[in-house]
């Protein structure tokens, strides 16, 4: 049985045993890595994330009620939430994310009836690989299948991202919300951030893995630090007299450079030059060229450390590392940042040698053995049928 399979086998007999009966709903959201494109979505730039194969898996049944009792396998943790468009955030805990989700489609005058839910993961926390966006993803799913309705993949992808923001107090952009609705097997999502639309461009090649290790750090400056980037892409628009650091060229930053804050620039120059790497990553994938791919995001990656200041000595390890690895084509840092993954592109038929080279030159130098895994694009949120389980 594949991962996926065990975990939504795992999800049904969870729900059996809670509430003594077989769910009626069952749904699955992914969460994702970015390739390229970071730091960009609330820039109104282009990123180009994938989902990955590791998901948020919800079974659910209805409870007369108006209230959704929750239980979470991996926490082992029951609570019950009401079904109220006027719910607010508890400090600190899981349900937010169910419960923003929740309030938010109620308020939006979705008619939420009474349920019984058993949340699972396997997609690993606080590695910057959007397991909150996934949980907040699968709840919208979920809400679709009890209710019977389709929301616009756009306004659900929004209405998940608006729950980050009001119920985990994240003030995200719209990447990882829209990856986890929107993604498909076997492509990457050309995603421009600003029109909110998308182009699906195919990655199938057997012999190009993405590989995931996991830094198994979280410096915990990352929350304070994101909304001062954001704060920093604002003053580098305003130096440059434009709304949004999308309409501003090399050559205007360049041009600029002298009267700037030397600080300001720098972000600026990440953002301009990474949305640019990003619009030639897409054509390089297109048209086949994984070496000048991962080339990009070699550069992306120093940009990010050296710029943007968002990377940390254990990420610019990995990938030092990755970069004097036979069979590695590119490597960054994806996600928020200050810890959590990267992301490598590597030749499938070295991929244990490299996983190998990798894992012991980090625990050699860190002392921690770094989770690793290979993925592959895959598919977005979508229901399951009951019948296709195996129990
Ligand atoms: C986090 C945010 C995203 C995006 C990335 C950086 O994952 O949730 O919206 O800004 O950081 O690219």
């Amino acid at each position: 049985m594949s991962d996926f399979q065990d975990l939504v086998s795992a999800t049904v007999n969870a729900f059996r045993d809670r509430f003594g009966v077989d769910p009626i709903w069952l749904v699955a959201a992914p969460g994702r890595v970015n390739l390229i494109g970071e730091h960009i979505d609330y820039n109104d730039g282009f990123v180009m994330p994938m989902a990955i194969d590791r998901y948020v898996v919800i079974a659910g049944g209805p409870f007369d009620g108006a209230a959704a009792n929750l239980y979470s396998v991996n926490l082992e943790d029951a609570a019950a939430i009401p079904i109220d468009a006027d719910s607010r955030p508890e400090a600190m805990h899981w349900t937010n994310y169910v419960r923003g989700v929740i309030a938010i489609s109620a308020a939006n005058g979705l008619d939420v009836p009474g349920m019984n839910a058993v949340v699972n993961s396997n997609v690993p926390t606080g590695g910057g690989l959007s397991s909150s966006a996934a949980l907040e993803v699968a709840t919208a799913t979920l809400l679709e299948a009890v209710t019977g309705t389709t929301m616009d993949p756009v306004e659900k992808a929004l209405l998940s991202q608006q729950a980050e923001h009001e119920f985990a107090g994240v003030p995200c952009g719209i990447m990882d919300q829209f990856s986890s609705v929107l993604c498909k097997q076997n492509h990457v999502l050309l995603l421009d951030c600003r029109s909110q639309t998308f182009e699906q461009v195919p990655f199938i090649n057997e012999d190009i893995s993405v590989l995931i290790t996991n830094s198994g750090v979280k410096h915990s400056l990352a929350d304070g630090e994101y909304a001062l980037r954001r704060k920093q892409c604002e003053d580098a628009a305003a130096a440059l007299e434009t709304g949004s650091l999308r309409d501003v060229t090399l050559e205007d930053l360049m041009g600029r450079k002298d009267d700037m804050d030397e600080l300001v620039f720098r972000r600026g120059h990440h953002v301009i030059t990474e949305i640019a790497r990003t619009v030639s990553a897409a054509q390089a994938m297109k048209s086949g060229q994984w070496e000048r791919l991962g080339q990009l995001m070699y550069e992306s990656h120093e940009s990010l450390s050296k710029d943007f200041e968002v990377s940390c000595k254990e990420l610019d390890l990995l990938v030092d590392l990755a970069k004097k690895t036979e069979g590695v084509l590119g490597s960054r840092m994806t996600g928020g940042g200050f810890g959590g993954c990267t992301v490598s592109l590597v030749k499938t038929a070295q991929l244990d040698s490299i996983m190998t080279a990798i894992a012991t030159g980090y625990s050699a130098a860190t002392g921690i053995q770094p989770a690793m895994f290979a993925t592959k694009p895959s598919e977005g949120a979508h229901a399951l049928s009951m019948a296709s389980t195996v129990s």
